[in-house]
């Protein structure tokens, strides 16, 4: 006990979601701590980083020409391995415990389809960000641990994890990974398929965050109990003028339906595709949401309807995948089942 709290005070290890549209850090012994946007601003010329998280997304489509807002990840991987590791770098700085001097030990979640290239990517960014040594963790496992199924039970768990750039479906039992299937179409899409809707529709040009806010406030994959409208500003592409107009929740959920419907698609696939012992747990034990995704009005219910199988949705998806991989940091011997 007392090793355990001297030991304590010289680790400082760390456990990140890395997100396409969040990160987020759990550090051992205290839990989430860090929780912002996985957005950087730098100087266009120097490269220097001007902003993280919070502060660049709210520069985001706002910048002058010397700056520029980027999201250093995309579909769930680096894109950018430059900004990604600044990033990175910046949120240890953040989170690190001073007392130490002992670089930290990091696990991070990735998805579950990603290619050698892309996790030697997540290692590297995260060694120069200065890490001492990196485990990486499938995020389905991550997100499953996070909202407490028992992985290690000999019998199927099913979780779908929809994030900002990819969707997963993994069905788990004895601490592995019997079958996923990863997707690269998750929030950013929805959002994408807003702007394409608002064009089409109004030629009303709207941005990246105008789209996913009308998402959050009003899209629904269901219809919804009460009928609801935003007001929504943009630049009229005819007259090349700002312009503000009044969306309702139907328009959203058709400008959604075709997104929502390879969501749904890549469920029953999922479905399909696992052997009929697991098959037959799942029917008793439903499916359990996580990741921003599963926030979206009525998905669950859509699901319900076209599986016909008890949809949960998690009580904090956006908090599953760290939450999970906050529990391998504090519980070794499960780290050594599940890291990859
Ligand atoms: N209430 C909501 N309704 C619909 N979508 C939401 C809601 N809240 C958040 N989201 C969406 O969830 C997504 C972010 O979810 P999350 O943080 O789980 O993604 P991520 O882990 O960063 O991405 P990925 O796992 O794909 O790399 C964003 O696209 C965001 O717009
Ligand atoms: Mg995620």
């Amino acid at each position: 006990m007392i090793f355990d709290s001297l030991l304590g005070l010289f680790s400082s290890d760390l456990a990140i979601d890395l997100g396409t549209a969040n990160t987020l850090v759990f550090v051992k012994g205290r839990g989430i701590v860090l929780r912002e946007p996985s957005v950087v601003a730098v100087h266009a010329e120097s490269k220097k980083v001007l902003a993280v998280g919070h502060e660049a997304k709210k520069m985001l489509g706002r910048t002058p020409g010397s700056i520029v807002a980027l999201r250093p990840m995309k579909d769930g991987v680096i894109a950018n391995f430059e900004y990604t590791e600044a990033m990175i770098r910046h949120f240890f700085q953040k989170v690190h415990n001073r007392k130490t001097l002992i670089k930290p030990q990091v696990i991070i979640a990735v998805p579950s389809g990603i290619t050698q290239v892309e996790k030697r990517a997540v290692r590297d960014s995260a060694l120069s960000a200065g890490a001492r040594y990196v485990y990486l963790v499938e995020e389905p496992m991550a997100a499953a641990i996070g909202v407490g199924l028992p992985i290690e039970a000999p019998s199927g768990n099913m979780i779908l994890d929809i994030g900002g750039g990819t969707t997963e479906v993994a069905v788990i039992s004895l601490s592995g990974i019997v079958y996923s299937r990863s997707v690269r179409v998750a929030g950013d899409e929805l959002d994408e398929a807003i702007i394409t809707y608002m064009k089409r529709k109004y030629n009303l040009l709207v941005g990246e965050r105008m789209a996913e806010d009308l998402k959050i406030k009003l899209g629904s994959a269901y219809p919804l109990p009460q009928k609801k409208t935003m007001e929504v500003k943009g630049r009229d592409l005819v007259a090349g003028i700002p312009r503000t107009l009044i969306v309702s929740d139907e328009e959203v959920r058709e400008a959604l339906s075709e997104v929502v419907a390879v969501i749904v698609d890549t469920v029953k696939t999922a479905l399909e595709r696992i052997p009929p012992e697991l098959a037959a747990d799942i029917v008793d034990k439903g499916i359990v949401m996580a990741g921003g995704g599963a926030l979206l009005g009525g998905l669950d219910v859509l699901l319900r309807e076209q599986t016909g199988l008890p949809i949960i949705v998690a009580e904090d998806p956006l908090s599953a995948v760290a939450m999970g991989v906050g529990k391998t940091l504090e519980h070794l011997d499960l780290l050594k089942q599940v890291a990859i």
